[in-house]
């Protein structure tokens, strides 16, 4: 009860701190929306988890060869496709715009009930810029590119091919064609909301030097931090990124001043440092999250500023013509890459969150490509100040998509090159497919404390999650989750080690866990064992009432088998096996 009431209120709030257009909202248009902590994707009213993939860069650049890619979506359990609109296919002559790939693309997403996010590849992917047209690419004294080293714009690997922030007339180009393009999917989607959201540009950055060092840059780095920039900082001095404040601190607080006097040193212009040699300066760093760490910290907040300004007229064209959620993705800095322009410089990196949340209010998701090995520690990371988070681009590990959902409050998860020549992992769409039914329940709950998450590897130690009226530890079963004979001094219920029981790879085991009453649970997910112990006053004898595997139908719980007996080892212990749903209800006695 106590519970229910906490999340029907919840949901109201969310409602009122909206602060949407009723329009908006009663239109069903894709938007974000608050729940306690977390930020949500509502759409057709409804909240909505992401479950996707993102194709290969130029997999719809042509539809018939998309053909055979929709069917194996469909079987991944996929319920959303991240794919990229390329500027040169959508404007190949300056103000004449082909729809072709758009409306096929959206056409078979229909077709394959499956929702999409386009990927606007403007100016810039991966850093460089080899998505604009031909017009544009040619043009380079009305689209100049950004020089580096001591003015190059050709490295000895090649072109600097990487148009530069610095152009007004870049930069409404990009705007005036991402416009149409928003434009043209209010028309034919307006009312259906099969595009759900946009991702503008891809992975932004300097790459091969840690800022663009045109002339035009050189006088905009040597002149005054914009004021717009310094009123935002000092009005949120007390909620900064702890890493970028630091920086801000080590340098006074100063609240004038160029770039160097306020954020300290860029890069020395006496370091020699060789462009065909930038790639390989890697190296142990003393952080081993090393993304906390901000080396030449002017350049890299320099061009962050940049990227942000630019993007925010893209982004704000965009949104006048159709006001949907937009983001922009992060290469991330790996643990060995110390220094911007190793990683793209600029980027929307943790360390500069607060720069993009200056220079583009409107953009409203700064998302992590998120191949590291930390993936929850990005997820934290990303989730700061109010970001939402969504991750566009990350591996196929099922248990990162049960965390991120569970624990992080993520509004979609995607793992690139989903259209790849290997089938989707069958632990994937197995995931994919629990969640895909659970995930209202996820969403009533995610931002509440009636929800938690809980990832465990082989050889991990139990775990203990307090939740509800009761602390549930965890603890690794593995794949088979076979429940074996107990041998002397072993515990009843561990997992047996012989190779017989356990014949696949080890499992990395996650699920969620949700608190529906005072003694009622639901999880999804799996690899696991769950026991009670009371954390409130009363008798602390645990007893498993009711324990069900089962789907979700239409919303509505349906048990596909009750447990006792030998599944549950005659009543004393819970299993949560690989990839299921299980509701089960606990007593007390004395
Ligand atoms: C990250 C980029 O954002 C993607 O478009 C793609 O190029 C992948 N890297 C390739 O691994």
């Amino acid at each position: 009860m106590r519970m229910s009431r906490m999340i029907f209120a919840c949901l109201l709030s969310a409602a009122c701190a909206a602060g949407l257009s009723q329009a908006q909202t009663a239109a069903g248009v894709p938007h974000l929306q608050k729940q306690g902590d977390a930020t949500q994707l509502v759409v057709d009213g409804k909240p909505f988890l992401i479950l996707s993939g993102e194709l290969t860069n130029n997999a719809a650049t042509a539809l018939a060869p998309m053909e055979p890619i929709w069917p194996k979506l469909v079987a991944g359990n996929l319920n959303t496709v991240l794919v990229g609109v390329s500027w040169a296919q959508f404007e190949p002559e300056e103000g004449k715009f082909n729809y072709t790939l758009v409306d096929g693309v959206i056409a078979k997403a229909r077709e394959n009930r499956m929702h999409l996010v386009f990927l606007w590849f403007g100016c810039w992917k991966n850093g460089t810029s080899s998505y604009p047209p031909y017009w544009v690419k040619k043009d380079y004294v009305r689209f100049p590119r950004i020089q580096i080293g001591e003015g190059k714009t050709v490295s000895i690997s090649g072109p600097v091919e990487l148009l530069s922030t610095l152009s007004d007339a870049t930069r409404d180009a990009d705007a005036a064609a991402f416009a149409a393009l928003m434009q043209h999917i209010k028309e034919v989607d307006g009312t259906q909301h099969t595009v759900l959201m946009m991702q503008v540009e891809n992975e932004v950055g300097v790459l091969r030097d840690s800022r663009d060092r045109s002339p035009a840059a050189n006088k905009a780095f040597a002149g005054p931090v914009p004021s717009e920039l310094m009123s935002y900082l000092q009005a949120h001095k007390d909620n900064l990124i702890p890493e970028f404040r630091e920086v801000w601190a080590e340098n006074g607080y100063k609240t004038s001043g160029t770039w160097e006097e306020v954020f300290g040193p860029g890069k020395p212009a006496t370091l020699e440092i060789p462009i065909q040699t930038f790639d390989s300066l890697l190296g142990p760093l003393e952080h081993e999250n090393s993304w906390q760490h901000l080396h030449w910290p002017s350049d890299e907040i320099f061009m962050a500023w940049n990227y942000a300004h630019f993007l925010e007229k893209v982004v704000k064209a965009g949104k006048a013509e159709y006001n949907i959620p937009m983001y922009v993705n992060a290469w991330l800095q790996q643990p060995n890459h110390a220094w911007p322009g190793t990683y793209p410089s600029g980027g929307p990196l943790p360390q500069v969150h607060d720069i993009w949340r200056a220079g583009a209010p409107d953009i409203d998701i700064l998302a992590p490509d998120l191949y590291l090995e930390f993936f929850d520690d990005v997820c934290a990371r990303f989730s700061r100040n109010g970001n939402p988070l969504f991750i566009p681009e990350t591996s196929t590990n099922p248990a990162n998509v049960i965390m991120a959902a569970g624990k992080y409050n993520t509004i979609g998860f995607s793992p690139f090159g989903i259209d790849g020549n290997r089938p989707i992992p069958p632990d994937l769409a197995a995931a994919y497919g629990i969640l895909n039914q659970f995930s209202p329940m996820i969403l009533a709950h995610q931002g509440t404390d009636s929800i938690a998450a809980v990832r465990l590897k082989q050889g991990d130690p139990p775990k203990q999650v307090k939740l509800g009226n009761y602390t549930l530890t965890l603890t690794y079963t593995g794949r088979s989750a076979h429940i074996a004979p107990q041998p002397k001094g072993q515990v009843a219920g561990s997992p047996d080690p012989s190779p017989a029981a356990n014949p696949e790879p080890p499992l990395e085991a996650a699920a969620i866990l949700i608190a529906t009453g005072p003694d009622e649970y639901y999880f999804a997910g799996g690899g696991m064992r769950i026991d009670f112990t009371p954390n409130t006053p009363g008798p602390q004898n645990v007893g498993l009432g009711d324990v069900q595997l089962g789907n979700f139908v239409d919303g509505k719980w349906v048990v596909t088998r009750q447990i006792a007996g030998d599944d549950d080892a005659q009543g004393e212990i819970l299993i949560l096996r690989p990839y299921t749903i299980m509701r089960a209800t606990v007593y007390r006695f004395p």
